[in-house]
């Protein structure tokens, strides 16, 4: 697995910290929300800084009282008051919170959504060479991965970090305000100390963080990958060989987890150490004026709750910085994506495509998916308007290279495709591939029912013109026998359907998409002979209306093209119809013999299919 998702150990400095305003535009959705959760913010922390206040006051009122006459008033008005007060300060720090909490989920969710949306169709619009380097798992979790940042680093700037800093500074002014510099000092570098030493031992630890995400990565990966070869596995009996490989994987994950215990030890126990001594410094200094009478014992109290109340927040600051360190490289990464531009792309002044008569010509292209290795070489010819011309030619030659390039998955190197006289490369992809129906040599179908993946080849189709589809592509007997019919699931990528089956789920969704072009790749290839007639009977119906270009291997299937190309190495090499090729008894011909041959012994017929 490529350890893409290890950002975590991405150094504080190295966080690009423009990532976050790139964020902002997601944010001002809400900006009355966000204001209001500010205020929120504001009035949780002022009430949580009144608390020890009011309970200053209560300490100093009881300890007043408990030396005065027993049977004075003041005993019981002066301290209920303050208590309600105390509480009142208590329920409205809570309250304040979750309000802010509540107002801001909000924000958090509608940006989480728009960015996912976002890069989703961002990487829709990427091209197939992106898409084909890359593990779509992997692209899967580096989408999720950015997007729950977002929320965790908003979480914690907004909720943690900002509020407990927001704290701090209201608590350094009112113990500079109320008594002198020295508390305030004191709470200052604990404050600096602690911060300090977390960040630096934070650095450290990130080491040790990162060997336990590697090591949990590898032995999931291991696991997966296994399971994912379950079959292969039985094949070989090697269940033992895979056990202990996985074992291998846990005992590091292990031996990582406890150096991670063991750092994490020394991190809490520094900053214990920090906060341990700053609250015993400021006790001494506020139990010594207490007792040279220069503060009160409620003064004492107050001091004392108030560096609890400081330092508990920071005991998460440890995490929260690690966290989100990891959050900002993942939302980096994230729009990492978003910087990628395809390589293929709508021209600027880009014009819907109207097909009229819906001639094909491909002038002089040349074609290579890495600049080193050629794969077309000056391929050019037409397909006449409602003509049918193939392609036939060894695996390898090229074929469905050209079916890709008229798709407009990628641009030719050199020379140019047209449809009715106009460039492909000057009319929106939208329109181009609306207008042309694939059945592709392999077919990939998505995880839902038989029916839904026929109809995504027209998602407001019929049931009507469903039916038709699947009566046309001859399912329709395949799906009479299964106990769920139409509704049965096909499996991931389909792997509940045999190769003919597929193929004619396929060949169903392009009847039904019923648009002026049709490219057959090699679609009845996974078929038997009998199959294979009556669909390429039902093919030769629906295409007798259409232009379409077949890519052959089985040369049975083409002859009455009206004219049939020969691919070899990426150059057209002969061409003409089934009678003139035979003919000319070149490399056709000589194709043509050696199937011919085949077809005589049915064996030869199994082992294609
Ligand atoms: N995305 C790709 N990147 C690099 N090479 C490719 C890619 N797709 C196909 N090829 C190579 O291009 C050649 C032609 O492939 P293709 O057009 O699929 O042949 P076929 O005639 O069998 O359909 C093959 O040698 C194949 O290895
Ligand atoms: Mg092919």
């Amino acid at each position: 697995m490529p350890m893409r998702g290890q950002n975590t150990q991405v150094a504080f400095s190295e966080v690009n910290w423009s990532t976050l305003k790139k964020l902002l535009p997601y944010l001002f959705e809400y900006r009355v929300r966000i204001f209001l959760a500010l205020l929120c913010l504001v009035g949780a922390k002022v009430a949580s800084v009144g608390g020890p206040f009011i309970l200053k006051h209560i300490v100093d009122g009881l300890d007043a009282a408990g030396g005065a006459d027993k049977t004075s008033v003041a005993l019981y008005a002066l301290p209920l008051g303050l208590l309600l007060a105390y509480g009142l300060a208590r329920f409205a720090n809570v309250m304040f919170g979750e309000l802010r909490d509540t107002l801001f989920g909000r924000v958090t969710e509608r940006a989480m959504r728009r960015i996912g949306l976002t890069v989703f169709k961002h990487v829709h619009s990427l091209d197939l060479d992106f898409h084909l380097n890359r593990r779509t798992g992997g692209l899967s979790r580096d989408i999720e991965r950015g997007v729950n940042g977002i929320s965790f680093l908003l979480r914690f700037m907004v909720f943690n970090i900002i509020p407990t800093f927001l704290e701090i500074g209201l608590v350094v002014g009112l113990l500079w305000w109320n008594y002198d510099v020295y508390f305030a000092l004191i709470v200052i570098l604990a404050v600096l100390f602690y911060v300090g030493f977390s960040v630096v031992a934070t650095e450290w630890r990130t080491r040790f963080v990162r060997e336990v995400n590697t090591a949990e990565s590898r032995s999931s990966t291991r696991s997966v990958d296994s399971l994912i070869n379950y079959e292969t596995v039985k094949y070989f009996t090697n269940e033992d060989y895979e056990a202990r490989a996985y074992d291998r994987e846990l005992a590091e994950w292990e031996a990582a987890r406890r150096k991670n215990r063991l750092t994490l030890f020394a991190l809490n126990g520094g900053q214990a150490l920090i906060i341990a001594l700053a609250m015993t410094v400021a006790m001494i200094l506020a139990a010594n004026r207490v007792l040279g009478g220069t503060m009160t014992l409620g003064d004492f109290v107050l001091i004392n709750s108030f560096m609890m109340q400081i330092f508990m927040p920071l005991n998460f600051l440890g995490f929260v910085y690690r966290e989100m360190k990891g959050s900002m490289a993942n939302i980096e990464s994230m729009f990492a994506l978003l910087d990628r531009n395809p390589a293929v792309t709508d021209a600027p002044d880009a014009v819907p495509l109207e097909v009229s008569a819906g001639a094909i010509r491909f002038e002089h292209v040349h074609f290579a998916y890495d600049p080193a290795r050629p794969i077309l070489e000056d391929v050019d010819f037409v397909v006449p308007s409602r003509h049918k011309v193939a392609i036939v030619g060894s695996s390898g030659a090229g074929k469905s290279t050209l079916s890709k390039l008229l798709f407009r998955f990628y641009d030719p190197t050199a020379g140019r495709i047209t449809i009715d006289g106009r460039d492909i490369a000057g009319v929106t992809q939208q329109s181009l591939r609306g207008a042309i129906g694939v059945v592709p040599q392999d077919t990939v179908l998505f995880n839902m029912s038989l029916y839904d993946n026929i109809r995504y080849g027209r998602v407001d189709a019929s049931d009507d013109e469903v039916e038709e589809a699947i009566r046309l592509a001859h399912l329709d007997t395949f799906i009479a026998r299964l106990p769920e019919g139409g509704e049965t699931l096909v499996g991931e990528r389909g792997l509940k359907l045999s190769g003919g089956e597929k193929q004619r789920v396929a060949i169903a969704r392009a009847i039904l998409k019923r648009p002026p072009i049709l490219v057959f790749d090699e679609a009845t290839s996974s078929l038997d002979s009998k199959a294979e007639q009556g669909i390429i009977a039902a093919i030769r119906e629906i295409a007798s209306q259409h232009t379409s270009l077949v890519i052959a291997h089985r040369l049975s299937t083409v002859v009455d093209a009206d004219n049939i190309l020969v691919l070899e190495e990426g150059r057209i090499v002969e061409q003409g119809n089934h009678e003139t090729l035979l003919a000319r008894g070149g490399r056709y011909a000589h194709l043509w013999a050696i199937q011919q041959r085949r077809r005589e012994t049915p064996a030869g017929d199994v082992a294609s299919a």
